[in-house]
């Protein structure tokens, strides 16, 4: 089995390839990544000389590029992690997602129908379901919440989506689609909410909290993720829809609390800033039809999962202080330089 993994230099797709190479000895596993400021090839060091791996550098848009690689290595399965992920940034500057996430998407698809597949899986997000309120405990997001978006993200991943679920009733393309809620864990860009208040904290910077800090995300912890996707890929109904997630709401001030408290820091260091527009208030994923469907269930609890992370950050302070010394300190400015 040849499985192409798009998006495997980011966050999730490089803990997806471990998984499945530690997993699967007879699978390869091809990483097409277009090495954007989110995709970093060391994180893939550990895998490099595995005879079953091989890294292309490639843009998903690319139609020659992406035919080639079909033809060279006539994958049985595409997973598309590939994107632009940050909601920050999709709210600066929407076209480069619209152009990656939607018509990146239609591109490894046309591909799938030309040379012919048996599973293309599209890693979708909680996110295109909009956002719940803090006074309804009792919702959640379930496969049948109808597609809300808030963001240019958001919106761009819905229109992947959509267009996935068209490319199956319309081509019969044997397609799964997965909607997670917030990962953490190894590898975790810090662009984003736990990596960036561990870097800051560490280099005893100020944590930049936006709004009220009362914004509610449901956390699931990288690997249950990645083992979940291997469920669907394996087990899971063409066709079909399945929302991930371990019910793990948590308020984004009650996190830097705990990752001021783990790392001996003072809350002093916390600091409200400007709110995101159009700032989702609440995610919270009903997971009921992968663990009746596929019996999948969170593994790590939050409490274990986010003293691994933190472990990880002190151990691992080349990768993240190699990534906040470059261009990310421009990025860094304009985002909070004003805020
Ligand atoms: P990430 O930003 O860490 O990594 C994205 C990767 O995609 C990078 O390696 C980047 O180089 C690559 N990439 C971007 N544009 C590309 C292009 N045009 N062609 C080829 N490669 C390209 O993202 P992540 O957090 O690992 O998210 C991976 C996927 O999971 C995304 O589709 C995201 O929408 C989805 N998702 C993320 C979360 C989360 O909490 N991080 C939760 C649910 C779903
Ligand atoms: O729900 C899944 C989504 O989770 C994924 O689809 C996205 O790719 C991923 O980036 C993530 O989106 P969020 O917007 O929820 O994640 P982020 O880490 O950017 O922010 C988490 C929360 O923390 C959010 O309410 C905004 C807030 N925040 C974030 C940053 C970066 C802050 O308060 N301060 C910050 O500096």
């Amino acid at each position: 089995m040849t499985i192409i993994v798009t998006g495997g230099a980011g966050f999730i797709g490089s803990n997806f390839i471990f998984h499945m190479l530690g997993k699967y000895p007879d699978y390869r596993i091809v990483c097409l990544d277009k090495l954007t400021y989110a995709g970093n090839l060391s994180t893939l060091s550990p895998v490099m000389d595995n005879p079953n791996f091989r890294f292309v550098k490639l843009d998903i848009c690319d139609r020659e590029g992406v035919y080639k690689l079909f033809e060279e290595e006539h994958p049985g399965m595409v997973v598309n992690f590939a994107a632009e992920s940050h909601v920050d940034r999709s709210i600066e500057n929407p076209e480069v997602f619209l152009q990656t996430n939607i018509l990146g998407t239609q591109v490894l698809m046309d591909a799938c129908r030309k040379y012919g597949i048996t599973r293309y899986h599209q890693v979708s997000t909680d996110e295109v379901y909009g956002d719940l309120p803090l006074d309804r405990p009792d919702l959640f997001f379930t496969e049948e919440t109808p597609i809300h978006t808030s963001s240019p993200y958001s919106s761009s991943k819905a229109g992947a989506d959509l267009l996935v679920l068209a490319y199956h009733r319309t081509y019969g393309l044997p397609v799964t689609i997965s909607r997670c809620s917030n990962n953490y864990g190894p590898y975790h860009f810090p662009e984003k909410l736990i990596p960036l208040m561990i870097a800051n904290a560490l280099n005893d910077k100020p944590l930049p909290v936006y709004g009220k800090g009362e914004n509610v995300r449901d956390w699931l912890y990288v690997e249950d993720h990645c083992k979940a996707i291997d469920l669907i890929l394996h087990k899971g109904r063409v066709g079909e829809v399945y929302n991930i997630g371990g019910h793990n709401e948590m308020r984004n001030i009650d996190i830097v609390k705990i990752i001021c408290k783990a790392l001996g820091k003072p809350e002093s260091l916390i600091t409200f800033v400007t709110d995101r527009k159009g700032h989702d208030m609440r995610y919270a994923i009903d997971p009921t039809k992968i663990h009746s469907e596929l019996g999948w269930l969170p593994e790590t609890k939050f409490a274990d999962g986010i003293q691994k992370t933190i472990a990880w950050y002190l151990d691992n302070r080349q990768w993240w202080e190699t990534i906040i010394s470059g261009e990310y300190q421009n990025y860094y400015e304009k985002m909070y330089g004003n805020r």
